[in-house]
């Protein structure tokens, strides 16, 4: 192929959908190829998301599966050069910020193989996060950045990135959530009857709690006392829990599973993109610690409650709907109460969030290759 797109995990999914129907579109004499390194791998954190957003399955997939960060990094960058030299590809595209991101991308790089990189400049500049390593190392090896927002262009250049390789796109997982926001399904048909009897699920106010960041469910404390938090949040309202696989084996060990479920907390399994956006579209307020949910609840206009001390996309602070709240009991609950008698933050939708960045990242992919990948 002419161009390999790669994706890992569950964020790139949403990603690269609107990236590969714009090439299909806009790129239409460019072979486009499409490689999965299965770094998730359940059916509810994968294939419900190829299939709702109709990505074209992959042409190839690695299969390396969980692991260490080094394990994994390493699996992927061992399994997809060979892949990578079968394909013959002039150029290979990376989204976002996860190991399989970093992996491509430095194997492409060392192969003289020009990268591209979608949603670049992001920082969090926090290092402790392993995707603020990702993003640096990824961006510091691309040859053409497509940024998401306007603060990351100043990110880059202060890292020394040639100005010509950067292009500001706009964000491509609005261009997803645009497009499917008429598909979104209703609560009704995502919790089951028991759970919203049980948890008083019927009115209009509920929150919706995600959770996966190492930072809040490795360490136990840090997990108790959030899960205390989210008990004390559902005595205002109900609460639902869409639960990552890691989190729930984290709650499980550290025997916090029971005392969740005793609030009045519905605990439901990873959810497909289309039940995800249905839950978020009618919240009364969203707490996460995830980097697409902040961006989303401000294209929702959804008040958005950041359970991490920083964030890597602040025009959603700026701008949209999002609150960086940290992991502080205190300071959560009283912006859960701050939503309640206000509504929260209204926000305005950012530049480059009305659901065409895709095309733009098309066309200039289209022009680059055929200027012989020269910025
Ligand atoms: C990864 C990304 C993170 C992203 C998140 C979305 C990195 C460094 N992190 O984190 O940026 O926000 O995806 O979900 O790449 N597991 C399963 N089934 C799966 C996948 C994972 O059970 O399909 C469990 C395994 O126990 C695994 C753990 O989740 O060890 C963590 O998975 P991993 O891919 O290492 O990172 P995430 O926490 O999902």
């Amino acid at each position: 192929c002419d161009l390999l797109c790669v994706v890992g995990a569950r964020p790139n999914f949403m990603k690269i959908a609107p990236i590969a129907a714009a090439l299909a579109a806009h790129a239409p004499g460019l072979r486009v190829g499409l490689l999965h390194t299965g770094q998730h791998y359940d059916a509810a954190m994968n294939h419900q998301y190829f299939e709702a957003l109709g990505i074209p399955a992959p042409d190839i997939n690695l299969e390396v599966g969980s692991g260490t960060h080094a394990q994994q990094t390493a699996e992927v960058m061992r399994r997809f050069e060979p892949a990578l030299d079968a394909c013959g590809a002039r150029s290979v595209l990376v989204v976002g910020d996860v190991n399989s991101t970093i992996a491509c991308a430095l194997v492409a790089v060392k192969k003289n193989i020009p990268v591209i990189h979608v949603e670049a400049g992001l920082r969090s500049f926090d290092r402790g996060m392993p995707e603020e390593i990702n993003r640096i190392l990824t961006d510091q090896i691309s040859d053409l950045l497509f940024t998401s927002e306007q603060g990351a262009r100043a990110n880059l250049l202060r890292e020394g990135i040639r100005e010509e390789a950067i292009r500001f796109a706009g964000n491509v997982m609005i261009d997803t959530l645009r497009a499917n926001l008429d598909r979104a399904l209703p609560l009704s048909r995502i919790v089951p009857p028991e759970l919203r009897e049980r948890h008083g699920l019927t009115g209009k106010q509920y929150a919706v709690v995600t959770l996966h960041r190492p930072a809040n469910v490795d360490d136990p404390a840090v997990l108790a006392s959030l899960v205390d938090t989210l008990v004390e949040t559902s005595k205002r309202l109900p609460v639902i829990f869409p639960m990552h696989p890691r989190t729930r084996s984290m709650l499980e060990r550290a025997s916090l599973l029971e005392a969740l479920e005793r609030g009045r907390v519905a605990v439901l399994p990873p959810q497909g993109y289309l039940e995800m956006l249905g839950l978020m579209k009618d919240a009364t307020v969203v707490l996460t610690d995830s980097g697409g949910i902040q961006e989303e609840t401000t294209a929702l206009g959804v008040p958005c409650i950041t359970l991490r001390e920083s964030t890597e996309r602040p025009v959603t602070v700026d701008e949209g709907t999002n609150t960086i709240a940290g992991t502080e009991p205190r300071v959560i609950l009283g912006l859960v109460e701050e939503v309640l008698s206000t509504g929260g933050k209204r926000g305005k939708i950012p530049e480059g969030w009305e659901g065409k960045a895709s095309v733009r990242i098309a066309v200039a992919i289209r022009d680059w290759m055929s200027r012989g990948c020269k910025a």
